[in-house]
């Protein structure tokens, strides 16, 4: 039985290095993210070996400013949670093998998180914090509307871009598999977009400030029909992403695919006469390795059809994420949806989201900005329902780049 309820989460799937302290997955104690992006914004994206270089300087500050900050020792916790997977090998092992470390030396039980459950159980953390926040009598009245319905989660990130049905079971959860990417994932398509245009990196947050600026409708990308289930089936799957997700068996309605619009952004981008100018942003960040620090240094790099390109690809990707997702949710009587994940971020994703969800009378919820994008608060709310559990890490416990979530 947990003593104190409190669990120290450790992450290190990508480029943040992050540790949090969370109380029975419903109010954070404390939350510390050490970003790597410093290193490898002059790259324009993540370098898997500076990443577990970068992991191994920060674990331990990390861990200790986590603890500092919520005035604890390891002694006052009941359990220590890690992301085991999916994400970088080499990244993920520092932070199991710390935790590993840290659960033996203290008699700690460990608990292994998937990532993409810990992005959704970030949405679930924010609710209950806000329920908390609101007060007792909120709390009964809501509790069965926040927490007990079955949800379409949108896990929308630089890796993935995933539907699931998340349904309670027991007090934990279990999670269908509903639709994905058939190959770059949103967050990607945001980041080698804004690459090619030479903004910096990671460039979803540099898309979403300028998109406000361009006009959405000027350039008319569109998303063809997917359809996986005629080129794949009965053949060997060959993407790396029908080996890891048996993409066949999944309704193409709910499959995503946005490696074709960074080619038609390329190809915009040559016949418009635009490669001069985005040549000459790409070589400040590559060259010179200079990348905008501010939003107004942006604006005045880029000319107005590079403004209106910006705000008709992110219009477009989110009309996309948008329209999949709400037909997923019809389609499977889900009245909630949740949508997490570093490009849960997005202002013009938020705001579109929620109107639509208002006018389907569908209930919507994102985490707060800072638990959208990679964060260890997500993975101590999401280890709770399994210290409950006793479902407990073995000690062979080691890294799955490509775990998948059930
Ligand atoms: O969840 P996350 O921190 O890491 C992964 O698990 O991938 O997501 C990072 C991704 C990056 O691709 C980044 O460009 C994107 O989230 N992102 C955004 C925004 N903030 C972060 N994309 C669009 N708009 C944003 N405001
Ligand atoms: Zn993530």
């Amino acid at each position: 039985m947990p003593r104190s309820g409190l669990i120290l989460g450790i992450e290190s799937s990508c480029d943040e290095t992050a540790a949090a302290v969370v109380e029975r997955g419903a109010r954070t104690v404390s939350s510390v993210v050490a970003s790597q992006i410093a290193t490898h914004a002059r790259y324009g994206g993540v370098v898997p070996e500076l990443a577990s270089r970068e992991h191994l300087r920060a674990i331990v500050p990390v861990v200790r400013a986590a603890l500092a900050e919520a005035h604890l020792t390891l002694a006052d916790l009941d359990a220590i949670a890690v992301t085991s997977g999916p994400g970088l090998a080499g990244a993920l092992l520092v932070g199991i093998t710390y935790a590993k470390a840290l659960a033996f030396a203290n008699h700690l039980p460990l608990i292994a998180v998937n990532h993409l459950e810990g992005h959704i159980h970030a949405v679930l953390l924010n609710d209950r914090e806000t329920e908390n926040a609101a007060g007792a009598d909120a709390k009964g009245a809501n509790r069965a509307a926040l927490h007990d319905d079955a949800a379409l989660a949108l896990v929308v990130s630089g890796g993935h871009t995933h539907l699931y049905l998340a349904r309670p079971a027991q007090g934990a959860w279990n999670y269908t598999l509903v639709g994905r990417t058939v190959d770059d994932a949103a967050g990607e398509a945001f980041d080698k977009v804004a690459k090619l245009l030479g903004l910096g990196y990671p460039g979803g947050p540099w898309i979403d400030a300028l998109a406000k600026f361009g006009n959405p409708n000027a350039v008319p990308f569109s998303f063809a029909q997917i359809k996986t289930k005629a080129h794949l089936e009965g053949k060997p799957a060959r993407t790396k992403a029908a080996k890891i997700a048996p993409i066949a068996r999944l309704d193409p309605h709910f499959l995503f695919s946005f490696s074709g619009i960074k080619t038609a952004v390329l190809r915009y981008v040559e016949l418009h006469g635009l490669r001069a100018e985005a040549r000459a942003r790409v070589s400040r960040v590559l060259t010179d390795f200079r990348q905008p620090q501010t939003r107004e240094e942006a604006l005045a790099l880029c000319p107005q059809p590079t403004l209106d390109l910006i705000a008709s690809f992110q219009h477009a990707v989110i009309g996309d994420l948008m329209k999949k997702t709400f037909a997923a949710a019809e389609s499977l009587s889900a009245r909630r949806i949740l949508v997490t994940g570093g490009v849960a971020a997005n202002r013009e994703l938020r705001e579109r989201f929620t109107r639509e969800a208002a006018a389907r009378g569908v209930r919507i919820a994102f985490p707060t900005l800072a638990l959208s994008t990679d964060n260890a608060a997500m993975i101590a709310a999401a280890a709770w329902p399994r210290l409950l559990a006793e479902d407990f890490a073995p000690p062979e416990l080691s890294a799955d780049p490509s775990l998948a979530l059930r």
